[in-house]
């Protein structure tokens, strides 16, 4: 019997479908199928496999969040984009799994416009990487390999 691989899903909020393309001097030249591909090619040396979504809509986050669960996923990387800094129906989804959430930004937040130093997703996630670009994603994928 081949043995499944542990997964860790990688949800991408608002906006993230336009990385590469948007405001690149804040979030990098790399495109999200970019990101995906880093993230495949470590998962596998590391044994894990990828699951890796975005959406431009606050619930399907949720649904995700839920499903990840219902996966039996090992972890979730999250970057809920704006949503983080507004949603407390995603603080609720993450708080009613047990599944650990890690909270990714490329950017620093707690850097840029006062607005984004709320963090919804902060408040109920177990960690959070940010200001590392594209890297960001890597070092949580890093940090929930040893989870
Ligand atoms: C972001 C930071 C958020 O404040 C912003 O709304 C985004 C991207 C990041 O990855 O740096 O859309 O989550």
């Amino acid at each position: 019997m081949v043995d499944k691989k542990d997964s860790i899903w990688v949800l991408n909020g608002p906006n993230l479908n336009l990385l590469g393309l948007r405001e690149p001097d804040i979030y990098g030249h790399e495109t999200l199928d970019d990101i995906a591909e880093m993230l495949s090619e470590r998962a596998d040396a590391l044994g894990l496999s990828i699951e890796m979504r975005q959406s431009n809509h606050e619930g399907h986050l949720i649904d995700w969040l839920h499903e990840a669960q219902g996966a039996g996923a090992k972890a979730v990387l999250l970057n809920a984009a704006a949503y983080t800094h507004t949603s407390i129906a995603i603080y609720d989804a993450i708080l009613a799994i047990t599944t650990p959430v890690i909270e990714v930004h490329l950017s620093n937040p707690e850097t840029r416009e006062s607005f984004r130093s709320v963090s919804w997703v902060g408040k109920a996630a177990h960690a959070n990487i940010s200001g590392l670009g594209a890297k960001s994603y890597l070092a949580a994928l890093e940090a929930a390999a040893s989870l």
